[in-house]
């Protein structure tokens, strides 16, 4: 962490980043499926990754909540949780437009109005590269399983540290240095980060199918998997 930031003025750059982007979120192709294609194409790998028998799921950092409303009209307990209101309101609405039964919290990634033990499976997509504390995220991730849960964190790289941030980054400039995995992290630094906190049997799923994004993608995307023991 840089000397002059602390990780609540991190956090709060971030949050103020994506609130801004909340009401077009969903035009991007990374972000929403766009075809139904490309949605069939995430629905087969959720399937699999969550199996028949409904179960209690957790997308953290959800967003306007793609993967939650998805596990729920595949019949499973969902819940999303999101450190961006206007993106809490955005998931919202679309599970009343659908009449789908998700809960979305307003919370931050490392402190969760959940019990201990709460969830089977925690998920999130793109979210630990824009933590200023991974670890600390991964630890209050693991509070919050139940034992034998699953971890299923979607992530990959997308540029070089050092490649100056995208145009619609800008804000993130300044606070850049301050995230351990900005740019997207290499499948061996994030294995290492959740076995400081504590998950065992890791194992990296690539997700290199075009279908999932839109189109080819020439740098790693993968899903990494791990345990709560
Ligand atoms: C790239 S978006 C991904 C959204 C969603 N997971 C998806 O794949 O469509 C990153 C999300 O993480 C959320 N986020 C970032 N840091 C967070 C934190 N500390 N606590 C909770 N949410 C956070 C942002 O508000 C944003 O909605």
């Amino acid at each position: 962490m840089s000397l002059f930031w602390t990780k609540n003025a991190v956090k709060e750059v971030v949050r103020r980043h994506w609130s801004g982007r909340a009401e077009t979120f969903d035009q991007g192709i990374t972000h929403a499926p766009q075809s139904a294609e490309q949605l069939e194409a995430w629905q087969a790998r959720m399937k699999a990754w969550a199996g028949d028998a409904p179960i209690d799921v957790l997308d953290m950092g959800c967003g306007t909540g793609f993967l939650a409303l998805e596990f729920a009209a595949l019949g499973h307990h969902a819940t999303g949780a999101d450190f961006s209101e206007q993106m809490i309101e955005r998931a919202r609405a679309k599970a009343a437009e659908r009449s789908l039964a998700v809960r979305f919290d307003v919370a931050d990634a490392e402190n969760l109005p959940c019990p201990d033990a709460s969830f089977d499976l925690l998920i999130e997509r793109h979210v630990v590269w824009t933590l200023p504390d991974p670890t600390g995220g991964l630890i209050e991730w693991h509070r919050v399983l139940r034992p034998g849960g699953r971890l299923i964190l979607i992530e990959g790289q997308w540029s070089s540290p050092d490649a100056p941030s995208s145009p619609m980054h800008a804000d993130y400039q300044e606070i850049r240095e301050t995230l351990p995995f900005y740019g997207g992290a290499a499948a061996a630094d994030l294995s290492h980060a959740v076995k400081i906190a504590k998950f065992s049997s890791t194992v990296i799923e690539p997700l290199m199918d075009p279908m999932l994004w839109g189109g080819p993608v020439n740098r790693d995307r993968y899903a990494l998997h791990a345990t709560r023991g």
